[in-house]
């Protein structure tokens, strides 16, 4: 070989080590794609929940597609119902994306559809609501609260309540704000309550009806219960904070004392929340963690590295009243 012929070698060997190196670089590496299926934003939970997987998802450097039901997140008419939201997973199992995360509007109905996800080798994980499901190998995991805790927690609160104040010899009549029809903490946190007070029989549920979880349903369903009970209410359980917000309007509106007159345990411990047991409107909130994004960000690094992931992944949490409300303020991000 001659001198230019070396060169031209040299050359050539330096290329491909050139271009074998960019490729495995990080510039060129292919970007990890999510598909998350979301639910319609019903308030200030939601929102955090959302805000901490987009922000957790850029973090790690992994690309979100984001959808509320079948739309893209970013559409003013995006909605969810069972139907669309099977819908946005299929068209992400179309699509081949590298992960599917979804948290379901309703508990049941979602067998179908994760087998063909399983079917096309697609990992999904099921984050915040829990689903039915026989088959629990359809999924990688589930990440979120533990519903009929939270329930249960809320009924474990408004007895020690009770104890402590001297009421527990009283007919107590409760009214519950239902979360959505057949989703998960509706069914879930009634389950639960339910479970408790089932041993005092002086706790009655004399009115229970969704409420939609919204600050606005909650007021009018709470209006409702007032207008046919008369105003004789002794505690309110509301399966989130943001109905329970709104039945404090109810009960001012009534001419009543919220936190005082009615007793209010709501669930999620927002913001909002913690203020108005501050301020002695409401009594208690059951913690229910919206900051999911980490951990679901941790638990799709694993699944990229080909590590186990346990079955489930229960977050972390803890019940507010007077005791430690002002105190856990400070430090509350939504
Ligand atoms: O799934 C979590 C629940 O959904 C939160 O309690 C609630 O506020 C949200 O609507």
């Amino acid at each position: 070989m001659n001198h230019l012929g070396t060169k031209k070698l040299v050359l050539l060997v330096g290329a491909f080590f050139l271009f074998s190196f960019l490729c495995t670089s990080a510039a060129f590496a292919k970007k990890v794609v999510i598909g998350f299926v979301q639910i319609t934003p019903e308030g200030i939970w939601r929102t955090a929940n959302t805000e901490s997987v987009q922000n957790a998802a850029k973090e790690a450097g992994y690309e979100l597609i984001l959808k509320i039901g079948s739309m893209n997140y970013s559409s003013a008419s995006a909605k969810d119902t069972l139907q669309t939201q099977i819908l946005g997973m299929k068209e992400f199992i179309a699509k081949r994306v590298d992960v599917i995360a979804f948290t379901p509007s309703q508990i049941d109905g979602w067998e179908d559809v994760l087998k063909e996800a399983k079917a096309a080798g697609i990992p999904v994980i099921n984050i915040d609501r829990a689903v039915n499901i026989s088959d629990r190998s359809l999924l990688v995991t589930h990440l979120g609260s533990d519903m009929i805790e939270e329930g249960r927690r809320a009924g474990r609160w408004l007895v020690n309540y009770l104890k402590k104040t001297g009421a527990m010899d009283k007919k107590i009549r409760i009214v519950q704000l239902e979360g959505v029809k057949g989703s998960t903490p509706a069914i879930h946190r009634a389950q639960g309550f339910a479970e408790i007070i089932k041993d005092y029989p002086n706790l009655q549920i004399v009115q229970s009806k969704p409420a939609d979880l919204t600050h606005s349903t909650g007021q009018e369903v709470m209006t409702e219960f007032l207008n046919t009970e008369n105003g004789n209410i002794d505690v309110v359980f509301s399966h989130n904070d943001e109905m329970a917000l709104g039945a404090i309007e109810a009960i001012k509106k009534y001419g009543k004392k919220p936190g005082k007159d009615i007793i209010i345990i709501g669930v999620d411990a927002v913001k909002k929340a913690l203020e108005a047991i501050v301020a002695g409107e409401m009594n208690a909130t059951i913690e229910c963690n919206p900051l999911l994004g980490p951990q679901l960000m941790a638990a799709v690094k694993d699944l990229q590295a080909g590590k186990e992931i346990p079955k489930r992944i229960v977050t972390k949490e803890e019940d507010f009243d007077q005791t430690n409300a002002a105190q856990a303020l400070p430090s509350r991000m939504y």
